[in-house]
């Protein structure tokens, strides 16, 4: 497997750091171990009457008319494209700054994956450099809420109506993020949610895919487990048959019930973690506005954010360091950040594949230069929050360019 090189491996943990606060815990307890056993108890492992559960709770909490539980994000925005009809020879629109399976999922249809730039404040998709995209063979566009902030939907829609595109949304991050009044997951054709691991709701690996679509959701369903008609999974149940007929070469894509069971509790306490990272972004945000060098995360008023992710930005013309140095002096005061995202033109996957390269979009590279994710999970204890909070103001007070005659603020 090819991975970049983590540019701060050989860094070495100060000893002395008694608290160390990890990028992130997933907030799971003996509900879920419970919840799991008696999936394990039950004698029935993979998908089934969990599965099928979570999916109607799911569908009601993000207000979509239909949910259809996965293995995997990617899995979720492979299955969406495929019922969109994307196939080989058409293009599709989506943010350079996202992880890479927003894109790779394109490719499995043999269809391109075209970048645009994003809006300097939220990160989001440009609609405005979408547009600009757009040719003959533009078959869908994939907005990604990038850490929970939804992109600008009315431009989305209004695009794609123009230009009869199809809408996919990537809401790994935005579970549950709002945009002017809805739910994400309610809004378009189909929108794509992740349960892995570090995820606002985690099955481990998982995911979901909602659509306003009786058609698109009964594609979905029966392309997720082998193309096999809708009951197959009963046919080592007493309740099933052994007959099955296979309708298309599907996928093998489907959630269990071991995950559906970890996702049901998740999703009774998606409300209260979501609390629970709004209270530590209103800390941070509290804590840090004084420091003029940095940029906080600005949520739109029309929207709300899932709080996924804290992005922080420094300002260059500000400070000495640049954002790696910064990175490894919070990682010595016991901090653990990470970067979302590298953006996909400076992957050598995407130069190689579609030719693109450093300097193509430059808002995306500005802010990837700039950016860093602070932990943010709703298990963060006091002594954590403070923690991170004093870390990252005494790294901006030793990094600072401190300029004649201008007032140097003590560390509160
Ligand atoms: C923006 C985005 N899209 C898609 C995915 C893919 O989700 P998964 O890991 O569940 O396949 C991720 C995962 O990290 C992501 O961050």
């Amino acid at each position: 497997m090819h991975t970049l090189p983590e540019p701060h491996q050989e860094e070495v943990k100060d000893a002395s750091i008694e608290l160390q606060v990890p990028f992130h815990r997933a907030a799971v307890g003996e509900a879920e171990v419970q919840a799991v056993s008696e999936v394990i108890r039950s004698g029935w492992l993979t998908m089934g009457p969990k599965t099928f559960e979570f999916e109607e709770q799911f569908a009601k909490y993000v207000g979509a008319r239909d949910a259809i539980a996965v293995s995997t994000g990617t899995a979720a925005l492979h299955l969406a494209l495929e019922a969109a009809g994307v196939c080989a020879g058409d293009e599709v629109l989506l943010p350079t700054t996202t992880f890479t399976a927003t894109a790779e999922a394109v490719t499995y249809l043999g269809a391109r994956p075209v970048l645009v730039d994003v809006d300097p404040v939220t990160m989001n998709l440009a609609p405005e450099d979408a547009a600009r995209r757009i040719t003959p063979r533009t078959k869908a566009i994939i907005p990604v809420h990038l850490g929970g902030q939804a992109c600008d939907m009315d431009e989305v829609q209004t695009l794609a109506r123009a230009h009869h595109l199809r809408v996919i949304e990537d809401a790994a991050h935005a579970l549950p993020s709002e945009y002017r009044g809805k739910r994400i997951g309610q809004i378009s054709e189909f929108t794509c949610f992740s349960f892995y691991a570090t995820k606002t709701l985690t099955t481990g690996e998982g995911g979901m895919v909602t659509t306003e679509s009786p058609t698109a959701a009964a594609r979905i369903r029966l392309m997720r487990l082998h193309g096999i008609e809708r009951d197959a999974w009963k046919r080592y149940r007493g309740d099933g048959s052994w007959r099955y007929e296979v309708h298309e070469a599907g996928f093998k894509y489907n959630l269990t019930d071991l995950q559906a069971a970890i996702g049901l509790v998740q999703l009774a306490k998606c409300d209260a973690m979501w609390q629970a990272r709004q209270r530590i972004a209103q800390r941070y945000s509290d804590a840090l506005s004084s420091l003029e060098e940095l940029l906080l995360p600005e949520i739109r008023s029309d929207r709300s954010t899932s709080w996924h992710l804290y992005v922080l930005r420094l300002r260059p013309n500000r400070l000495r360091v640049d954002r790696d140095v910064f990175i490894r002096a919070l990682r010595a005061r016991g901090v653990s950040c990470s970067v979302h995202f590298i953006p996909l033109h400076l992957q050598p996957y995407y130069q190689r594949a579609y030719g693109y390269k450093a300097g193509d979009f430059p808002n995306a590279e500005q802010q990837y230069c700039s950016c860093l994710s602070l932990p943010i999970f709703p298990g963060m204890t006091e002594q954590e929050i403070e923690h991170v909070i004093r870390a990252v103001k005494e790294t901006t007070v030793e990094s600072r360019i401190v300029r004649q005659n201008a007032a140097v603020f003590p560390i509160a």
